[in-house]
């Protein structure tokens, strides 16, 4: 919050700072969570409803993150019996921070390696709860 603050608090008050603001946001951390939207409705005065309107217009403004580090845990049931549901749990607690979007698959074919996660397309076989902080690195 504190990068968005002192951009806040660089502008010109005498101004309209609403769209710089939301594009300053974008740029920055790819997208204006909720969180940032109340920010910059509270710090410009602003309804967040105004805010919503041009979010909604420009299709440039994203209000969620590129699903671009995405992990994919098949829970077919060959991957369950070997363990998946323990990937997945483990997986949302190593994902405090939401760097990852976790997605539970149906099975994905390759039942003989399972179980099987996919990070960002790339296939980690036989994979057991003590490899997924390696892997998550390797992003
Ligand atoms: S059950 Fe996981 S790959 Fe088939």
């Amino acid at each position: 919050m504190k990068l968005l603050d002192d951009f806040i608090n660089s502008l010109d008050k005498n101004k309209d700072n609403l769209m710089d603001t939301l594009h300053f946001c974008q740029e920055s951390f790819g997208y204006i969570s909720e969180e940032n939207k109340d920010y910059i409705a509270k710090s410009l005065d602003v309804k967040v409803s105004k805010i919503d309107e041009i979010l909604n217009f420009y299709s440039y403004f994203k209000t969620k993150k590129d699903k671009e580090n995405k992990i994919i845990i098949c829970s077919g049931a060959l991957c369950q019996k070997k363990g998946s549901e323990k990937l997945t749990k483990e997986l949302e607690n190593l994902n405090k921070n939401n760097d990852f979007y976790i997605e539970n698959s149906r099975c994905i074919g390759a039942c003989g390696m399972g179980p099987i996660v996919v990070l960002n397309d790339k296939p980690y076989p036989k994979v057991e709860v003590k490899d997924l902080s390696n892997i998550l690195k390797t992003e």
